[in-house]
């Protein structure tokens, strides 16, 4: 098995090679062969040579290798992030990877911020959409700079790509024997695209008979989260919303360095992060938690 690993920047370095000797070891272990081949893309190869990944990059990853696997991103001399966009984005975009997976799972009651919850509350995965809504950066400023100025930033949501990643959800819980499944909008404020998102919700509910399909709005959601995590199995969201939720999952787990995803097309090439960022002001300190970059 060929895997791309891109350690990128900061604790991104240090989580990586914490998390390929556990690669490794595990290779050992099961009688596997992984060949890793660390690429350079980061923050420092992306100043010295003005490239974030080469012309022919994605495809050079979905064609030449059967995983990738990506530290974090994010350096401070790079303020607008274009190099982290060009590779985090640009392979969730490019490889059509629909599914951002991030389970939320408590491993020990002593990491938990909230009052008597353990293990057995804290479990449950986010389905994050991961290649359309606010994140295909469509838009523009107009006067620009000027007490004038318009921003526009638009939310994209397709019938495809709402019915995909909820599909996904359903079948996942079914899969894995789980008999909820929630999804979040804000589709009380967000009259046009979010009611796409419960029409298709509703639609295929009906097709998983045997699964309690229930709705809350993304801040609700957010409430019960802290509120009572037990009550969720799968929760299924958009790209924005899913973002923002899987750092309070984070949380709840022990600290955003315990949380892992997965970017998914089931069946092709797919990626696979901590879901943390770079945290440039601890790199190479050794004191970043590798546990996330591990799962
Ligand atoms: C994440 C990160 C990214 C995102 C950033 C670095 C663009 O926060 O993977 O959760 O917003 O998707
Ligand atoms: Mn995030």
């Amino acid at each position: 098995m060929r895997i791309a690993v891109i350690p990128g920047d900061g604790i991104g370095i240090d989580v990586t090679a914490e998390a390929m000797k556990v690669v490794r070891a595990a290779g050992e272990v099961f009688g596997r062969s992984f060949d890793l081949e660390i690429l350079p893309y980061g923050a420092d190869y992306y100043l010295q040579t003005g490239i974030s990944l080469p012309s022919g990059g994605h495809a050079m990853l979905r064609d030449e290798f059967d995983a990738i696997y990506v530290g974090a991103l994010g350096d401070p001399r790079i303020p607008d992030m274009r190099h982290a966009r060009d590779i985090l984005l640009g392979i969730r975009f490019e490889l059509d990877l629909y599914v951002n997976y991030r389970p939320v799972r408590l491993l020990d009651e002593r990491l938990c911020p909230l009052k008597d919850r353990g293990p057995a509350d804290v479990n449950f995965v986010v389905f994050r959409e991961n290649t359309e809504g606010l994140y295909v950066n469509i838009g523009g400023r107009f006067k620009a700079g000027t007490d004038d100025e318009v921003a526009v930033q638009e939310e994209i949501n397709t019938y495809k790509g709402v019915h995909r990643i909820i599909k996904h959800a359903f079948e996942y819980a079914t899969s894995k024997g789980l008999t909820r499944v929630c999804m979040a909008d804000k589709s009380n404020a967000m009259t046009h695209g979010h009611a796409l998102w419960q029409r298709v919700f509703w639609r295929l509910a009906g097709e998983y008979p045997g699964i309690h399909a229930t709705h809350l709005f993304i801040d609700a959601l957010a409430m019960q989260m802290v509120k009572n995590p037990a009550q969720f199995e799968v929760i299924v969201t958009n790209n924005m919303f899913g973002d923002i939720i899987t750092d309070l999952g984070a949380q709840l787990q022990g600290g955003l360095g315990m949380a892992a995803s997965g970017n998914l097309h089931p069946g092709r090439t797919s990626m696979f992060e901590p879901v943390h960022g770079s945290a440039p002001k601890y790199e190479g300190k050794n004191v970043a938690n590798p546990m996330g970059a591990i799962l």
